[in-house]
């Protein structure tokens, strides 16, 4: 898959290599001659097939986290990591009410773990830090699935290393399906009309070696890259064969804000949001996907026409104030770029028509929250401070761009292993009352559980933020209330987090963790 030339991929790295505080650019890609490959389905992997005593069915995963090499870029072969392969890992498929019996076997030569991102699962098998797997060691989480058809992922959470080793490849998808899911008449053939895209953006050494945090800017906005790719292909295109596809979404890059659109504007159908369905197709020319959401959409290709999706400027939110990190932030928010070429083929299948109704979910109202939980996001005033050139002179009020030199925190606390921060009782059902402190968006996420947006800055969120959601951006001194309950599974030991999922503020300490005991 050699898909940018040699010329392509200099004046790439040209962009990038500009200047110590320019944000990496992502190259366009404008022209369908730059989509050479097609598009990488990852491969599915529905388990081994078990029936238990009882009619439970019980599908049993191996799941090895291995070193490889991948074909990136012409320079030559890329060292990544994967799951059962070199790069990412297969599609995990199960239904609810199935026994996942998960044998994970690390040979990377590092500790690492695989955390099951939005799965309500036991604290002792979420995959979190408390669960590190040594290198050449094993782990063997058992839980059932147990809430409704949903787009989830799996994705290394090693303490500090969270972000070098998704960076490195090792994340995958996990579709969970359910019977009133299935019962729609949805497209769900698994990479003919239901297309897995996981969202990635990377960035090369000259040699052809992945290039993570050399940059002044990495450090304070989370590792951007210049070049894009979906499921680890670069330039993509993808052939239809029916007159509309579902894309299930999944930003899987560290830091990087995806606006989709398409290029000529049309219309397209959001579906579901991170924990499923929502109460109907919402229709929408636009929808940010920060890192870790995920989101499934229906296009309408039956016009036959070859449209590319691709990411947009989004909306500024961000305070304009002098320094580095303002700049940081406008060029973050201000990219354009190609994502995926979709290209229909002729005589297209006809699929059914889209459901006008997909799910109900319950009412949700602030008088539901007995209790409110405030999370304060910060990002330190460090060593450096803004003169626009690294560290400099500016002021340190926050208006001169001295933002991340330091550490990152939620409520004053950067995250340690031997600290609980909270503490929730069992079957609670509380107001989680975020509010971001810095200028620059950070997407907030909680393990565990499937939350509702009450509202952001008070206004009740837009129809597409109204269904089950494990992930939630909030832009520069926003407040976003959920409302979010722990039902299932107490444990007095072993915690669940919540954290930015900008992998390197999570790294660097924009996380905690919370017990869900019987008495709180
Ligand atoms: Cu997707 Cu705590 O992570
Ligand atoms: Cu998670
Ligand atoms: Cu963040």
């Amino acid at each position: 898959m050699n898909s940018v030339t040699r010329r392509q991929l200099l004046k790439m790295l040209g962009v990038s290599a500009a200047g110590m505080m320019s944000l990496p650019v992502i190259a366009r890609a404008q022209t369908a001659s730059n989509f050479v490959n097609p598009l990488l389905i990852p491969p599915l992997d529905t388990g081994t097939f078990m029936q238990e005593e009882g009619g439970v069915p019980r599908r049993r995963f191996e799941l090895n986290l291995q070193k490889g090499t991948s074909l990136f870029v012409p320079q030559g072969e890329t060292a990544t990591l994967g799951i059962n392969g070199n790069y990412l890992g297969p599609t995990l498929r199960f239904k609810r009410g199935d026994i996942l019996d998960i044998q994970v076997n690390n040979r990377i030569g590092e500790e690492s773990v695989l955390h099951w991102h939005g799965l309500h699962v036991p604290q002792r098998f979420d995959g979190g830090p408390m669960q590190s797997i040594a290198d050449q060691g094993s782990w063997n989480p058992v839980f059932d699935a147990r809430q409704p058809a949903a787009t989830l992922w799996y994705h290394s959470h090693a303490m500090h290393k969270t972000g070098p080793q998704v960076y490195h490849g090792l994340a995958g998808m996990m579709i969970l399906d359910d019977d009133p899911s299935a019962a729609l008449d949805l497209p769900s053939r698994y990479g003919i009309d239901d297309i897995p895209l996981i969202l990635q953006d990377k960035r090369f050494k000259p040699d052809g070696q992945l290039d993570y945090m050399s940059r002044y800017g990495d450090m304070m906005i989370g590792q951007h890259g210049d070049i894009m790719m979906v499921n680890g292909t670069v330039s993509p295109f993808f052939e239809a064969r029916t007159d509309k596809i579902r894309l299930r979404i999944l930003n899987g890059s560290n830091a990087r804000l995806f606006n989709v659109a398409f290029n000529d504007g049309r219309e397209f159908l959001q579906i579901a949001s991170d924990g499923g369905l929502l109460e109907k197709p919402v229709p929408l020319k636009r929808l940010m996907v920060t890192p870790g959401e995920r989101v499934e959409l229906l296009v309408d290709v039956s016009d036959g026409q070859t449209v590319i999706l691709r990411s947009e400027p989004s909306e500024n939110h961000f305070p304009v104030f002098q320094g580095a990190f303002s700049e940081l932030m406008r060029a973050m928010h201000g990219e354009s770029f190609d994502i995926l070429e979709i290209r229909p083929q002729t005589n297209l299948e006809r699929l059914p028509p889209v459901p006008a109704v997909l799910a109900s979910l319950p009412a949700v109202s602030a008088d539901m929250g007995m209790r409110t939980r405030r999370m304060r996001l910060n990002m330190g005033f460090g060593s450096r401070s803004g003169s626009g050139q690294g560290p400099g002179l500016g002021n340190r009020t926050g208006q001169g761009g001295g933002y991340g030199g330091g550490h990152f925190s939620i409520n004053g606390r950067v995250m340690t292993m031997s600290y609980i921060n909270e503490r929730v009782k069992l079957g609670d059902t509380e107001i989680w009352e975020v509010l971001n402190d810095t200028p620059m968006v950070h997407p907030f996420h909680i393990h565990g559980s499937q939350f509702r947006v009450l509202d952001r800055n008070g206004v009740p969120p837009p129809a597409q933020q109204t269904g089950y959601k494990d992930t939630v951006h909030l832009h520069g001194r926003e407040t976003v209330r959920l409302l979010v309950s722990f039902t299932e599974f107490a444990d007095d030991m072993y915690t669940y987090m919540y954290h930015c999922h900008t992998l390197e503020h999570e790294d660097r300490g924009m996380m905690g963790q919370f017990l869900v005991t019987e008495n709180g």
